[in-house]
Protein backbone atom coordinates (compact mmCIF):
# COMPACT_ATOMS: atom_id res chain seq x y z
CA UNK A 1 0.00 0.00 0.00
CA UNK A 2 1.70 3.39 -0.99
CA UNK A 3 0.60 6.54 0.87
CA UNK A 4 -2.65 8.03 1.79
CA UNK A 5 -3.95 10.33 -0.50
CA UNK A 6 -6.84 12.88 0.64
CA UNK A 7 -9.30 13.92 -2.79
CA UNK A 8 -11.36 17.03 -2.15
CA UNK A 9 -14.07 16.49 -4.61
CA UNK A 10 -13.45 13.26 -5.16
CA UNK A 11 -17.33 12.40 -5.67
CA UNK A 12 -17.03 14.47 -8.64
CA UNK A 13 -16.33 13.86 -12.15
CA UNK A 14 -12.79 13.98 -12.74
CA UNK A 15 -12.61 13.33 -8.82
CA UNK A 16 -13.72 9.86 -9.13
CA UNK A 17 -12.17 8.76 -11.79
CA UNK A 18 -8.90 9.53 -10.12
CA UNK A 19 -10.02 7.99 -7.28
CA UNK A 20 -10.10 4.95 -9.21
CA UNK A 21 -6.61 5.60 -10.50
CA UNK A 22 -4.60 6.07 -7.45
CA UNK A 23 -6.41 2.93 -5.73
CA UNK A 24 -5.47 0.67 -8.84
CA UNK A 25 -2.23 2.28 -8.37
CA UNK A 26 -2.11 1.41 -4.55
CA UNK A 27 -2.71 4.76 -2.91
CA UNK A 28 -5.27 4.57 0.21
CA UNK A 29 -7.91 7.32 -0.86
CA UNK A 30 -9.88 9.41 1.59
CA UNK A 31 -12.87 11.51 -0.56
CA UNK A 32 -14.04 14.65 1.07
CA UNK A 33 -16.80 16.33 -0.81
CA UNK A 34 -19.47 18.94 -0.06
CA UNK A 35 -21.96 16.74 -2.80
CA UNK A 36 -22.93 20.29 -4.13
CA UNK A 37 -22.51 19.45 -7.34
CA UNK A 38 -22.12 15.33 -7.05
CA UNK A 39 -24.14 12.01 -5.33
CA UNK A 40 -22.71 9.88 -2.31
CA UNK A 41 -24.02 6.99 -5.28
CA UNK A 42 -20.56 7.63 -6.84
CA UNK A 43 -18.40 5.33 -3.86
CA UNK A 44 -20.56 2.42 -5.02
CA UNK A 45 -19.43 3.05 -8.35
CA UNK A 46 -15.56 3.69 -7.49
CA UNK A 47 -15.78 -0.09 -5.29
CA UNK A 48 -17.14 -1.76 -8.03
CA UNK A 49 -14.82 -1.00 -10.41
CA UNK A 50 -11.52 -1.45 -8.09
CA UNK A 51 -12.81 -3.70 -5.34
CA UNK A 52 -12.16 -0.91 -2.63
CA UNK A 53 -14.24 1.34 -0.99
CA UNK A 54 -12.52 4.27 -0.09
CA UNK A 55 -13.28 6.62 2.58
CA UNK A 56 -15.55 9.08 2.19
CA UNK A 57 -16.48 12.08 4.18
CA UNK A 58 -19.16 14.82 3.73
CA UNK A 59 -17.19 17.74 4.29
CA UNK A 60 -17.30 20.98 3.02
CA UNK A 61 -13.46 22.01 2.58
CA UNK A 62 -14.69 26.10 3.36
CA UNK A 63 -14.92 24.82 6.83
CA UNK A 64 -11.93 24.82 8.40
CA UNK A 65 -12.54 23.09 12.04
CA UNK A 66 -14.29 20.58 10.01
CA UNK A 67 -10.80 19.81 7.82
CA UNK A 68 -8.68 20.38 10.86
CA UNK A 69 -10.22 17.48 12.65
CA UNK A 70 -10.44 15.53 9.61
CA UNK A 71 -6.37 15.57 9.63
CA UNK A 72 -6.45 14.94 13.33
CA UNK A 73 -8.33 12.17 12.87
CA UNK A 74 -6.94 10.49 9.63
CA UNK A 75 -3.48 10.99 10.38
CA UNK A 76 -0.52 10.23 8.11
CA UNK A 77 -2.24 11.97 4.92
CA UNK A 78 0.41 12.50 2.17
CA UNK A 79 -0.67 14.12 -0.31
CA UNK A 80 -3.35 16.55 -1.42
CA UNK A 81 -5.46 16.81 -4.52
CA UNK A 82 -7.72 19.46 -4.58
CA UNK A 83 -10.76 19.22 -7.43
CA UNK A 84 -13.29 20.59 -5.10
CA UNK A 85 -14.61 23.72 -6.59
CA UNK A 86 -17.61 25.51 -8.12
CA UNK A 87 -17.09 25.31 -12.02
CA UNK A 88 -19.98 26.36 -14.21
CA UNK A 89 -18.59 29.68 -16.00
CA UNK A 90 -21.83 31.42 -16.70
CA UNK A 91 -23.01 30.80 -12.82
CA UNK A 92 -19.70 32.12 -11.71
CA UNK A 93 -20.90 35.71 -13.84
CA UNK A 94 -24.21 36.18 -11.56
CA UNK A 95 -22.80 34.95 -8.43
CA UNK A 96 -19.06 36.05 -8.02
CA UNK A 97 -18.78 35.95 -4.50
CA UNK A 98 -19.80 32.70 -3.83
CA UNK A 99 -17.58 31.85 -6.88
CA UNK A 100 -14.69 33.06 -5.12
CA UNK A 101 -15.30 31.82 -1.47
CA UNK A 102 -15.49 28.65 -2.71
CA UNK A 103 -12.65 28.36 -5.22
CA UNK A 104 -10.20 30.48 -2.97
CA UNK A 105 -10.72 29.70 0.78
CA UNK A 106 -10.85 26.25 0.24
CA UNK A 107 -7.13 26.54 -0.63
CA UNK A 108 -6.36 29.00 1.52
CA UNK A 109 -7.54 26.08 4.15
CA UNK A 110 -5.94 23.60 2.69
CA UNK A 111 -2.26 25.10 2.74
CA UNK A 112 -2.88 26.58 6.19
CA UNK A 113 -3.41 22.64 7.57
CA UNK A 114 -1.03 21.11 4.93
CA UNK A 115 2.34 22.13 6.70
CA UNK A 116 0.18 21.56 10.72
CA UNK A 117 -0.16 17.79 9.55
CA UNK A 118 3.25 17.22 7.22
CA UNK A 119 1.50 17.15 4.48
CA UNK A 120 3.94 17.11 1.20
CA UNK A 121 2.29 17.84 -1.73
CA UNK A 122 -1.14 19.02 -3.17
CA UNK A 123 -2.00 18.67 -7.02
CA UNK A 124 -4.37 21.42 -8.02
CA UNK A 125 -6.71 21.15 -10.75
CA UNK A 126 -6.11 24.58 -13.13
CA UNK A 127 -7.06 24.81 -16.61
CA UNK A 128 -6.71 26.20 -20.00
CA UNK A 129 -9.00 28.80 -19.56
CA UNK A 130 -6.11 30.76 -17.93
CA UNK A 131 -4.62 31.09 -21.62
CA UNK A 132 -7.89 32.97 -22.96
CA UNK A 133 -7.17 32.98 -26.83
CA UNK A 134 -3.68 31.48 -26.72
CA UNK A 135 -1.38 34.04 -29.68
CA UNK A 136 0.67 31.08 -30.47
CA UNK A 137 -0.99 27.40 -30.73
CA UNK A 138 -0.53 24.97 -29.88
CA UNK A 139 0.04 26.60 -26.54
CA UNK A 140 2.70 25.60 -24.10
CA UNK A 141 3.23 26.39 -20.63
CA UNK A 142 5.22 29.35 -20.61
CA UNK A 143 2.28 31.03 -23.16
CA UNK A 144 1.34 34.56 -21.04
CA UNK A 145 -1.93 34.19 -18.80
CA UNK A 146 -4.63 36.36 -19.95
CA UNK A 147 -7.51 38.35 -18.66
CA UNK A 148 -10.00 35.85 -17.16
CA UNK A 149 -13.51 35.86 -19.06
CA UNK A 150 -14.85 35.30 -15.73
CA UNK A 151 -15.25 35.11 -12.02
CA UNK A 152 -14.57 31.00 -12.36
CA UNK A 153 -11.51 31.96 -14.45
CA UNK A 154 -10.00 34.14 -12.24
CA UNK A 155 -10.30 31.92 -9.71
CA UNK A 156 -8.64 29.48 -11.28
CA UNK A 157 -5.75 32.18 -11.92
CA UNK A 158 -5.69 33.71 -8.85
CA UNK A 159 -5.18 29.80 -7.35
CA UNK A 160 -2.35 29.53 -9.13
CA UNK A 161 -1.24 33.14 -7.66
CA UNK A 162 -1.23 31.36 -4.40
CA UNK A 163 0.50 28.31 -4.69
CA UNK A 164 3.19 29.95 -6.48
CA UNK A 165 3.43 32.65 -3.49
CA UNK A 166 3.18 30.26 -0.48
CA UNK A 167 5.97 27.81 -2.11
CA UNK A 168 8.08 31.44 -2.81
CA UNK A 169 7.81 31.92 0.83
CA UNK A 170 9.07 28.53 1.60
CA UNK A 171 6.17 27.37 2.95
CA UNK A 172 7.13 23.24 3.24
CA UNK A 173 5.51 21.63 0.25
CA UNK A 174 5.37 21.13 -3.05
CA UNK A 175 2.78 21.56 -5.67
CA UNK A 176 2.06 20.63 -9.25
CA UNK A 177 -0.32 22.74 -11.27
CA UNK A 178 -2.53 20.74 -13.61
CA UNK A 179 -3.79 22.97 -16.41
CA UNK A 180 -7.01 20.57 -18.27
CA UNK A 181 -7.89 21.40 -21.76
CA UNK A 182 -11.61 20.07 -22.07
CA UNK A 183 -12.20 16.41 -19.84
CA UNK A 184 -14.85 14.05 -21.36
CA UNK A 185 -16.10 10.57 -21.47
CA UNK A 186 -16.88 8.32 -18.32
CA UNK A 187 -15.22 5.32 -17.32
CA UNK A 188 -15.42 1.76 -19.65
CA UNK A 189 -17.65 0.19 -16.83
CA UNK A 190 -19.87 3.28 -17.17
CA UNK A 191 -20.04 2.52 -13.42
CA UNK A 192 -18.68 6.36 -13.16
CA UNK A 193 -18.95 9.62 -15.16
CA UNK A 194 -20.48 13.10 -15.81
CA UNK A 195 -23.86 14.06 -13.90
CA UNK A 196 -24.37 17.34 -15.57
CA UNK A 197 -26.61 19.80 -12.91
CA UNK A 198 -29.88 20.89 -15.10
CA UNK A 199 -29.40 21.63 -18.41
CA UNK A 200 -25.15 20.76 -19.54
CA UNK A 201 -23.32 23.77 -20.43
CA UNK A 202 -20.96 21.68 -21.82
CA UNK A 203 -20.74 20.70 -25.12
CA UNK A 204 -20.31 16.42 -25.03
CA UNK A 205 -23.40 16.45 -22.22
CA UNK A 206 -25.10 18.31 -24.50
CA UNK A 207 -24.62 15.85 -27.42
CA UNK A 208 -25.65 12.60 -25.12
CA UNK A 209 -28.42 13.95 -24.13
CA UNK A 210 -29.54 15.02 -27.56
CA UNK A 211 -28.96 11.82 -28.72
CA UNK A 212 -30.46 10.08 -25.99
CA UNK A 213 -33.75 12.23 -27.27
CA UNK A 214 -33.73 14.52 -23.56
CA UNK A 215 -32.82 17.81 -25.58
CA UNK A 216 -34.66 17.71 -28.59
CA UNK A 217 -31.55 19.98 -30.66
CA UNK A 218 -28.25 20.86 -30.07
CA UNK A 219 -27.21 24.59 -30.97
CA UNK A 220 -23.92 24.73 -32.37
CA UNK A 221 -22.22 27.82 -31.50
CA UNK A 222 -21.26 30.06 -34.44
CA UNK A 223 -20.01 28.64 -37.71
CA UNK A 224 -17.96 31.76 -38.52
CA UNK A 225 -15.06 31.43 -36.85
CA UNK A 226 -11.53 31.58 -38.25
CA UNK A 227 -10.94 27.84 -38.06
CA UNK A 228 -11.09 24.88 -41.28
CA UNK A 229 -15.19 23.92 -40.65
CA UNK A 230 -15.99 27.57 -38.98
CA UNK A 231 -16.80 25.96 -35.76
CA UNK A 232 -14.65 26.39 -32.65
CA UNK A 233 -11.59 24.16 -31.81
CA UNK A 234 -10.79 22.70 -28.37
CA UNK A 235 -8.53 19.65 -27.20
CA UNK A 236 -10.94 17.04 -25.57
CA UNK A 237 -9.14 14.86 -23.22
CA UNK A 238 -10.61 11.11 -21.84
CA UNK A 239 -11.54 11.80 -18.47
CA UNK A 240 -9.40 8.87 -17.56
CA UNK A 241 -6.10 9.92 -19.56
CA UNK A 242 -6.72 12.94 -17.73
CA UNK A 243 -7.14 10.84 -13.76
CA UNK A 244 -4.10 8.53 -14.61
CA UNK A 245 -1.72 12.26 -15.39
CA UNK A 246 -2.68 12.59 -11.52
CA UNK A 247 -1.54 9.54 -9.97
CA UNK A 248 1.99 10.80 -12.31
CA UNK A 249 2.10 13.60 -10.37
CA UNK A 250 1.73 12.40 -7.21
CA UNK A 251 4.14 9.44 -7.62
CA UNK A 252 6.62 12.72 -8.66
CA UNK A 253 5.85 15.09 -5.37
CA UNK A 254 5.76 12.53 -3.08
CA UNK A 255 8.80 10.55 -4.31
CA UNK A 256 10.41 13.79 -4.42
CA UNK A 257 11.45 13.49 -8.05
CA UNK A 258 12.11 17.35 -9.45
CA UNK A 259 14.24 19.95 -8.08
CA UNK A 260 11.32 22.36 -8.27
CA UNK A 261 8.65 22.72 -5.39
CA UNK A 262 5.93 24.06 -7.86
CA UNK A 263 5.42 22.68 -11.86
CA UNK A 264 3.00 23.49 -14.13
CA UNK A 265 1.38 21.06 -17.01
CA UNK A 266 -0.74 20.98 -20.03
CA UNK A 267 -2.90 17.99 -19.81
CA UNK A 268 -4.22 17.67 -23.30
CA UNK A 269 -4.19 15.54 -26.43
CA UNK A 270 -2.47 18.27 -28.90
CA UNK A 271 -5.42 17.72 -31.49
CA UNK A 272 -8.00 20.38 -32.17
CA UNK A 273 -10.93 18.88 -32.71
CA UNK A 274 -13.83 21.73 -33.93
CA UNK A 275 -17.47 21.18 -32.30
CA UNK A 276 -18.93 19.73 -35.94
CA UNK A 277 -15.94 17.47 -36.14
CA UNK A 278 -17.34 16.14 -32.16
CA UNK A 279 -20.19 15.76 -33.76
CA UNK A 280 -19.68 13.66 -36.53
CA UNK A 281 -17.01 11.61 -34.41
CA UNK A 282 -20.34 10.69 -32.46
CA UNK A 283 -22.67 9.82 -34.97
CA UNK A 284 -19.66 7.58 -36.81
CA UNK A 285 -19.27 6.12 -33.12
CA UNK A 286 -22.53 5.45 -31.78
CA UNK A 287 -24.64 5.16 -35.32
CA UNK A 288 -27.27 7.72 -33.47
CA UNK A 289 -27.83 11.21 -35.12
CA UNK A 290 -27.67 14.35 -33.03
CA UNK A 291 -30.21 16.91 -34.19
CA UNK A 292 -28.62 20.02 -34.22
CA UNK A 293 -28.72 23.54 -35.60
CA UNK A 294 -26.41 26.30 -36.43
CA UNK A 295 -26.88 29.28 -33.78
CA UNK A 296 -24.87 32.73 -32.89
CA UNK A 297 -21.89 32.50 -31.34
CA UNK A 298 -21.88 32.20 -27.44
CA UNK A 299 -20.57 35.38 -25.67
CA UNK A 300 -17.10 34.80 -23.96
CA UNK A 301 -16.28 31.45 -26.14
CA UNK A 302 -12.59 31.05 -27.10
CA UNK A 303 -12.47 30.35 -31.16
CA UNK A 304 -9.19 27.46 -31.19
CA UNK A 305 -6.89 26.40 -28.21
CA UNK A 306 -5.37 22.84 -28.38
CA UNK A 307 -2.32 21.60 -25.82
CA UNK A 308 1.52 21.45 -26.47
CA UNK A 309 1.38 18.71 -24.03
CA UNK A 310 4.89 17.87 -24.73
CA UNK A 311 6.02 19.37 -21.20
CA UNK A 312 3.95 16.58 -19.65
CA UNK A 313 4.72 13.86 -21.68
CA UNK A 314 8.30 14.16 -21.42
CA UNK A 315 8.90 15.13 -17.52
CA UNK A 316 6.03 13.18 -16.56
CA UNK A 317 6.50 10.42 -18.94
CA UNK A 318 2.73 10.67 -19.36
CA UNK A 319 0.36 11.37 -22.73
CA UNK A 320 -2.89 10.91 -23.78
CA UNK A 321 -3.93 7.60 -25.25
CA UNK A 322 -7.80 7.59 -25.98
CA UNK A 323 -9.10 9.41 -29.44
CA UNK A 324 -11.78 11.06 -29.30
CA UNK A 325 -13.36 8.57 -31.86
CA UNK A 326 -13.29 5.83 -28.63
CA UNK A 327 -13.79 8.44 -26.18
CA UNK A 328 -17.29 10.01 -27.18
CA UNK A 329 -18.58 5.90 -27.20
CA UNK A 330 -17.46 5.92 -23.25
CA UNK A 331 -19.77 9.10 -22.86
CA UNK A 332 -22.41 7.51 -24.89
CA UNK A 333 -22.49 3.93 -22.75
CA UNK A 334 -22.06 6.34 -19.71
CA UNK A 335 -25.83 8.41 -20.90
CA UNK A 336 -27.35 4.70 -21.82
CA UNK A 337 -26.37 3.80 -18.33
CA UNK A 338 -28.01 7.19 -16.77
CA UNK A 339 -31.27 5.53 -18.89
CA UNK A 340 -31.36 2.41 -17.71
CA UNK A 341 -30.49 3.77 -13.82
CA UNK A 342 -33.76 5.95 -14.66
CA UNK A 343 -31.62 9.28 -14.13
CA UNK A 344 -31.70 11.20 -17.18
P1 LIG B 1 -17.39 18.46 -10.43
O1 LIG B 1 -18.34 19.55 -10.09
O2 LIG B 1 -17.93 17.23 -11.01
O3 LIG B 1 -16.52 18.08 -9.14
C1 LIG B 1 -16.21 18.99 -8.13
C2 LIG B 1 -16.63 18.37 -6.82
O4 LIG B 1 -16.29 19.24 -5.75
C3 LIG B 1 -18.13 18.10 -6.72
O5 LIG B 1 -18.34 16.76 -6.33
C4 LIG B 1 -18.62 19.08 -5.65
O6 LIG B 1 -19.70 18.55 -4.92
C5 LIG B 1 -17.37 19.27 -4.83
N1 LIG B 1 -17.27 20.53 -4.11
C6 LIG B 1 -17.48 21.79 -4.58
N2 LIG B 1 -17.27 22.69 -3.62
C7 LIG B 1 -16.88 22.01 -2.50
C8 LIG B 1 -16.53 22.36 -1.18
N3 LIG B 1 -16.52 23.64 -0.78
N4 LIG B 1 -16.19 21.39 -0.31
C9 LIG B 1 -16.22 20.10 -0.68
N5 LIG B 1 -16.56 19.69 -1.91
C10 LIG B 1 -16.88 20.63 -2.82
O7 LIG B 1 -16.28 19.11 -11.38
P2 LIG B 1 -15.13 18.42 -12.24
O8 LIG B 1 -15.45 18.59 -13.67
O9 LIG B 1 -14.83 17.07 -11.70
O10 LIG B 1 -13.94 19.41 -11.92
C11 LIG B 1 -12.98 19.14 -10.92
C12 LIG B 1 -11.98 20.27 -10.87
O11 LIG B 1 -11.36 20.43 -12.14
C13 LIG B 1 -12.59 21.64 -10.53
O12 LIG B 1 -11.65 22.35 -9.75
C14 LIG B 1 -12.72 22.29 -11.88
O13 LIG B 1 -12.70 23.67 -11.80
C15 LIG B 1 -11.49 21.76 -12.59
N6 LIG B 1 -11.60 21.76 -14.06
C16 LIG B 1 -12.64 21.13 -14.66
C17 LIG B 1 -12.75 21.14 -16.06
C18 LIG B 1 -13.90 20.49 -16.75
O14 LIG B 1 -14.12 20.78 -17.92
N7 LIG B 1 -14.64 19.59 -16.12
C19 LIG B 1 -11.77 21.78 -16.80
C20 LIG B 1 -10.71 22.42 -16.15
C21 LIG B 1 -10.62 22.39 -14.76
C1 LIG C 1 -16.85 23.41 -26.14
C2 LIG C 1 -17.23 23.95 -27.51
C3 LIG C 1 -18.74 25.82 -27.50
C4 LIG C 1 -22.20 23.70 -25.92
C5 LIG C 1 -15.58 25.30 -20.58
C6 LIG C 1 -15.03 26.31 -19.62
C7 LIG C 1 -13.59 26.04 -19.33
C8 LIG C 1 -13.38 24.59 -18.90
C9 LIG C 1 -14.09 23.61 -19.76
C10 LIG C 1 -13.16 24.46 -16.55
C11 LIG C 1 -17.26 25.47 -27.57
C12 LIG C 1 -19.37 24.61 -28.16
C13 LIG C 1 -20.93 24.00 -26.38
C14 LIG C 1 -23.28 23.72 -26.81
C15 LIG C 1 -21.77 24.32 -28.57
N1 LIG C 1 -13.86 24.35 -17.59
N2 LIG C 1 -20.72 24.32 -27.68
N3 LIG C 1 -23.03 24.02 -28.12
O1 LIG C 1 -16.20 26.41 -23.50
O2 LIG C 1 -14.19 24.99 -24.05
O3 LIG C 1 -14.80 25.34 -21.74
O4 LIG C 1 -15.45 24.02 -19.99
O5 LIG C 1 -12.13 24.98 -16.35
O6 LIG C 1 -13.18 26.93 -18.35
O7 LIG C 1 -15.14 27.60 -20.20
O8 LIG C 1 -16.23 23.90 -23.14
O9 LIG C 1 -17.89 22.14 -23.52
O10 LIG C 1 -18.70 24.46 -22.93
O11 LIG C 1 -17.69 24.06 -25.17
O12 LIG C 1 -21.58 24.59 -29.77
O13 LIG C 1 -24.42 23.49 -26.47
O14 LIG C 1 -18.55 23.53 -27.82
O15 LIG C 1 -19.05 26.99 -28.20
O16 LIG C 1 -16.75 25.84 -28.81
P1 LIG C 1 -15.37 25.25 -23.19
P2 LIG C 1 -17.71 23.61 -23.62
Amino acid sequence: MKQKILVTGGAGYIGSHTVVELQNAGYEVIIIDNLSNSNADVIDGIEKITGIRPVFIKLDCNDKEALNALFATHTGIKGIIHFAASKAVGESVHKPLEYYRNNIVTLLNLLDLMPVYGVDGIVFSSSCTVYGQPDILPVTEDAPVKPALSPYGNTKQINEEIIRDAIHAGLPFKSIILRYFNPIGAHSSAEIGELPNGIPQNLVPFVTQTAMGIRSELSVFGNDYDTPDGSCIRDYIHVVDLAKAHVVAMDRLLENKSEDALETFNLGTGRGVSVLELIEAFEKGTGVKVPYRIVGRREGDIEKVWANPEHANKVLGWTARETVEDTIVTAWNWQKKLRERGIQ
